[in-house]
């Protein structure tokens, strides 16, 4: 019995874990690095889509800054995207980096995206005022 209560305590304990973690400004930094190694060639530099690969490619890679996000663009979205890729598309899975990188990621697509977070940059005039709210 003690065996069981055991199991399902650890159990949630690693349910817990998965939860996404908070963004920080540490947790930034570690997605900055990555993208700068794994998504530049194609997102660009500051994820307005230019990167060199960018020209060859049909569909274009999305232009963070402006493009609608066909998954959505809370962090759990992107991390969704980023750990399960667009189907026939070259945007591919990056499940092979750990899950802490992933969610570094979405924060930083979603910090490029603008200060509005999930919202065109083009259409929040209001961007700062909202900047806290979830
Ligand atoms: C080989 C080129 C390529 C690389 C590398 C790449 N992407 Fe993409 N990405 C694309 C393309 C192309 C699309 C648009 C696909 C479509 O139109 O459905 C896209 C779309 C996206 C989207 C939009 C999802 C949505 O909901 O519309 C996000 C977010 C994204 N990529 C994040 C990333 C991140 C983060 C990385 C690095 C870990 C990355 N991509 C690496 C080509 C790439």
């Amino acid at each position: 019995m003690r065996k069981a209560v055991l199991v399902v305590t650890l159990f949630v304990g690693a349910v817990a874990l998965a939860a996404p973690p908070a963004s920080s400004p540490a947790l930034l930094e570690k997605g900055k690095a990555s993208f700068t190694l794994n998504c530049v060639p194609c997102h660009g530099v500051a994820g307005a889509g230019d990167g060199v690969a960018a020209a060859a490619l049909n569909p274009k890679p999305r232009n963070f800054k402006v493009d609608a996000f066909k998954n959505g663009e809370k962090p759990e979205n992107v991390f969704k995207t980023v750990s399960e890729g667009i189907p026939t598309t070259v945007m591919v899975s990056f499940a092979h980096l750990t899950e802490e990188e992933r969610w570094s990621l979405a924060y930083y697509v979603l910090e490029l995206r603008g200060p509005g977070v999930g919202k065109p940059v083009a259409a929040a005039p209001a961007a700062d005022a909202k900047k806290k709210k979830k």
